[in-house]
């Protein structure tokens, strides 16, 4: 039976679907998340420059007791290292940082639309790493259908994966086709909606874990919300990076391997899209986020 927590990316690359995400988990906790992940069956985990844990990412996956090659290791450079060479200078910070000396998938974390011209140069080195051999895959992240076309026409190497804000209540229909037209990934951040309930992200949100559709289906399996929305993920042949720094929960998430949403389950959470973001608009350029400096240790 082919392995279900298994992609394989556009330049052959594999990588388990579904990965563990450290976006806002505190540095004195992402440690313990990680090694508790790693145990409990995840393979691959996701973290930023900007996340300010890439060492404790690191540390977490030491503590493991796994082998490196046995897990799948993603991260992202912040805007502020945008360049060519200041992207390969970024890719040091980060192994340093991560203790290891290659990296599984590399992704600029925005397109900075008031700098794309860096954005380019940066990506350039993006290609540089992988033509070394220091990554084996990369990407982007947040990029709308607009910025991949700029970005494609002006590079070589077609992303590995787009990683988009992708829950049922915001699902992106055309980044997903674009990412699909170009035999780009699709990876959700946000993947069980955080985001919506995520505490300074504007107003007007509704928390999606109290939605009664997803509800009504989890009831239906004897599972949660969270893993429906997992499992949605899945099915639909995505990548999902889940946050937690519970370990119920973290075990919780990893819960999708044995169970199956028909079509019409599929359906009725397709149709809960509202098509309205709720973490931050790509197209509007946050200089004062951009230039936060991403520390060399
Ligand atoms: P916590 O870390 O305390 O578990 P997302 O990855 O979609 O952004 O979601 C992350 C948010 O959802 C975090 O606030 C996380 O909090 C919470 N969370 C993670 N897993 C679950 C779950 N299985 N049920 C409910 N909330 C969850």
């Amino acid at each position: 039976m082919a392995n279900e927590n298994e992609l394989v990316l556009n330049n052959g690359v594999t990588m388990p679907a579904l990965g563990f995400g450290v976006f806002q988990s505190p540095p004195e906790e992402t440690s313990a998340a990680v090694e508790t992940a790693l145990n409990v069956g995840y393979r691959h985990v996701d973290t930023a420059a900007a996340y300010n844990n890439e060492r404790q990412v690191g540390e977490g996956i030491r503590r493991s007791g796994l082998r490196r090659d046995d897990v799948f290791i993603e991260t992202k450079v912040w805007v502020s290292d945008y360049g060519h060479d200041e992207t390969l200078r970024a890719f040091e910070k980060a192994t340093r940082k991560l203790g290891v000396d290659r990296l599984d998938l590399l992704l600029l974390h925005q397109p900075a639309t008031d700098r794309f011209d860096r954005t380019v140069a940066a990506y350039r080195g993006l290609e540089t790493l992988l033509a070394d051999g220091r990554v084996r895959a990369i990407g982007v992240s947040n990029f709308m259908p607009h910025h991949l076309a700029d970005l494609l026409e002006r590079t070589e190497v077609v992303p590995a994966v787009n990683q988009i804000e992708l829950h049922p209540y915001f699902t992106q229909p055309d980044v997903r086709k674009t990412n699909a037209e170009h035999g780009i990934l699709t990876q959700a951040w946000s993947p069980i909606g955080g985001i919506t309930f995520y505490p300074g992200y504007g107003e007007g949100r509704r928390s999606i874990l109290g939605d009664g559709t997803i509800g009504a289906v989890a009831a239906g399996h004897g599972k949660t919300a969270a893993q429906v929305m997992l499992r949605w993920q899945l099915q639909h042949g995505r990548s999902a990076i889940p946050k937690s720094t519970n370990p119920a929960r973290i075990a919780e998430n990893f819960g999708v391997f044995d169970f199956e949403l028909t079509a019409d389950e599929m359906s009725m959470i397709d149709a809960l899209d509202r098509g309205v973001r709720n973490g931050p608009d790509p197209d509007v350029p946050r200089p004062a986020m951009f230039d936060r400096v991403i520390p060399e240790d």
